[in-house]
């Protein structure tokens, strides 16, 4: 085969710029009109977001703090835990031209039900997390499931990651806020890319528990996902991850995982969430697709 010329190399580079160009500001007039796609859109993919929680925490707004910033400030308990009492800030749902096209942004629109699911899994096993190092990776503006490790479990150490700054900047603020629940749980929050070697270098074989939810979609940094966990774990640590089908998606980072990993694949992990999966199914049927809505349990071990 000839191997291609320069203007052919132009060409291409020039074509698939102009691609990703349209891309970015079809999300961002998607934005700006709050235009509804199609499902078959993998914008939509992740904008569509008809059904938003279990019911898993009770959360009760902050009027008084949230007044300042356009933020939001929740304060989330547990019916089924009462250890957990923790005041969560979310971001307010209007972001610059220059967020919408910068970094992925999705962290930064609500919590993920997959998020909520991964956090009540992890209060309930607190008990894996005694004296354990834990990292959080793609936990979004809330990081609730690493937050919710630092406060109902004696882990010795929690570090709750994302690639985008107003997230990690809005986690910071949270475990400011929160800072009196860790007990001796040293907890801290930090930028962290996947694709970004040198964002975690520092962290080699550091983590005994790596946990994340909702991060399997991204067709462009599965590999670099398994990569990450792969080098933050020790040699018998354990990675707890929460994420819808979404078509092809989980099974796609499953197969990547496989080359590194042992992996378990587990629908029916908590019989709460089973519960209520079912009854959305029967009654929310207008609103809940367990295709990307359902999180299903996946746990990579070496
Ligand atoms: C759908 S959100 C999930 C956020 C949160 N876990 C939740 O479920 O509410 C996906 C998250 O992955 C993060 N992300 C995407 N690509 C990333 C990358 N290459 N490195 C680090 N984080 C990334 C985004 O910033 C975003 O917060």
């Amino acid at each position: 085969m000839e191997s291609p010329t320069y203007s052919d190399t132009t060409m291409n580079k020039r074509t698939l710029d102009e691609k990703k160009s349209k891309h970015r500001w079809k999300i961002l007039k998607n934005a700006i009109l709050q235009k509804q796609c199609t499902e078959s859109d993998p914008v939509n993919l992740v904008s569509i977001r008809r059904f938003s929680t279990f019911g898993l925490f009770s959360t009760n707004q902050l009027p008084g703090k949230s007044a300042q910033g356009g933020h939001r400030w929740e304060e989330y308990t547990c019916p089924h835990h009462s250890q957990i009492n923790v005041n969560i800030r979310h971001l307010s749902n209007s972001f610059s031209a220059g967020e919408l096209i910068g970094f992925n942004n999705t962290g930064n629109v609500c919590l993920w039900p997959s998020e909520e699911v991964l956090a009540f899994h992890c209060m309930k096993n607190a008990e894996l997390f005694k004296n354990q190092r834990l990292c959080e990776l793609g936990g979004g503006m809330t990081c609730l499931a690493g937050i919710a490790v630092a406060v109902c479990s004696d882990a010795a150490e929690v570090l709750l990651t994302d690639g985008n700054q107003t997230s990690v900047q809005n986690v910071k603020e949270v475990l400011a806020e929160n800072s009196s629940k860790f007990g001796h749980t040293s907890v801290a929050a930090r930028e962290l890319k996947w694709n970004q070697r040198q964002t975690f270098e520092d962290l080699n074989g550091h983590f005994d528990h790596v946990i994340s939810a909702d991060c399997l979609f991204f067709d462009q940094f599965r590999r670099d996902l398994v990569d990450t966990i792969d080098v933050l774990l020790k040699a018998k640590g354990v990675a707890t991850i929460f994420a819808p089908q979404r078509g092809k998606t989980l099974d796609d980072f499953c197969e990547f995982a496989r080359l590194r990993f042992t992996v378990e694949v587990d629908h029916k992990y908590d019989q709460l969430v089973w519960q209520k999966h079912q009854e959305m199914l029967i009654q929310g049927k207008e609103l809940y697709d367990e295709n990307i809505h359902y999180p299903v349990m996946i746990t990579l071990t070496r």
